[in-house]
């Protein structure tokens, strides 16, 4: 059994796994190069060959505990027929939705587009770096996290324009669509290798209490239930949410990870469930005794809780190889 399938299954707190969003990216100079001669994002993401070198980068240089699949969870979107770009320095930015031509897809077309992506989670599944050894994690964004990208078209930054969320049966049709889609995805993600899913809720934290039925906890809880149905655990990663108990309590993730703002002490206390994460990712930007005090520190608070070390958010690009050698090293030997 792999250390991550060890926690979450048999909550055994021993030892403690680690691996990291974003682990394969800006910050590793192999993946620059790459990135460099493939200037469209999207592209890169459906290049089989690439991808899988890619997924594989951080797996080369450190002795992390799983591979998460090189991809985005904007190729929903892209999958669905909305145009989308990512600009330097900007982010993404998305043309209108139409739902009409979303209507004429059929499920084998959206597979199709996406076939490179479950090619590539084939091969890294295969390759001895990952084979019976490490998990394979596969993602989806959250149905609430796709719905702003969708009709925001672009990152919101503290706050997003309400107006655009105010037509509740548009609103249930786009929930509806993502469900089916996202459903799908998952499927075939864990069909060609993925190991364990997780589900990213970046903008969670924006949703007013009593909207979060609707657009956070029902729409998640079904994706939950449909990964547990395949036999793979379920991590989800709602950033920013308020209340964490009550986010367990009704859509039931395997394990929940959290965000940098999360106090781990309480956190500790109020939930049952592997926890994962929360170390801020911008701590491996000071030096090296911060980095091992505040390592150190997560790891003594959940030294007797099923814990998975990640951080609280993706690896940063101004990241130095070295910091995150260190970090792993350091909760490899944590005895
Ligand atoms: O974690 C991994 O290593 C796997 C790959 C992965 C990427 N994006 C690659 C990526 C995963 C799991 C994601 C998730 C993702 N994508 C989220 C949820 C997590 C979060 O950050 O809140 C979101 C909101 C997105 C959408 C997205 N993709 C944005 C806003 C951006 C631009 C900003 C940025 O971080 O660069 C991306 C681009 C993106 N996705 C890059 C990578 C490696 C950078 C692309 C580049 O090289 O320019």
């Amino acid at each position: 059994m792999t250390l991550i399938k060890n926690c979450i299954l048999k909550r055994d707190t021993r030892i403690t796994p680690i691996w990291l969003m974003r682990q394969a990216g800006r910050y590793l100079p192999e993946f620059r190069k790459i990135r460099k001669k493939n200037p469209d994002f999207i592209s890169l993401c459906l290049n089989k060959k690439l991808s899988s070198l890619i997924t594989l980068q951080p797996l080369k240089r450190f002795d992390l505990d799983a591979a998460i699949i090189f991809s985005d969870i904007l190729m929903i979107p892209y999958a669905l027929n909305q145009t989308i770009n990512f600009k330097k320095n900007f982010g993404p930015k998305l043309e209108d939705l139409n739902l009409t031509s979303i209507q004429h897809l059929t499920d084998n077309q959206f597979k199709k587009k996406l076939s490179p992506i479950y090619q590539s989670i084939k091969d890294v599944k295969k390759n001895s770096l990952v084979k019976n050894k490490r998990d394979l994690v596969g993602f989806v964004g959250a149905p609430w996290t796709l719905l702003v990208y969708m009709l925001n078209k672009s990152s919101p930054k503290k706050k997003i324009n309400e107006s655009l969320f105010k037509d509740k049966k548009y609103i249930d049709k786009i929930l509806k669509i993502l469900n089916r889609y996202l459903k799908l995805h998952i499927k075939e993600q864990v069909r060609n290798g993925a190991s364990i899913i997780q589900i990213f809720d970046s903008w969670s934290g924006l949703v007013e209490k009593k909207k979060l039925e609707d657009l956070v906890y029902r729409p998640t809880r079904k994706l939950v239930k449909f990964t547990k149905s395949l036999g793979v655990p379920v991590i989800t990663f709602p950033r920013n949410i308020k209340n964490y108990k009550e986010y367990c309590n009704i859509v039931k993730p395997d394990v929940i990870s959290i965000d940098y703002n999360v106090d781990p002490y309480f956190i500790k206390e109020k939930i049952e469930i592997p926890i994962q994460g929360g170390l801020n990712p911008r701590i491996l930007l000071s030096d090296k005794s911060t980095l091992k005090r505040e390592t150190i520190k997560y790891l003594e608070i959940f030294k007797d809780h099923p814990y998975i070390f990640n951080l609280g958010h993706g690896v940063m690009p101004q990241t130095k190889t070295n910091m995150v050698d260190y970090l792993v090293k350091l909760v490899k030997d944590y005895k």
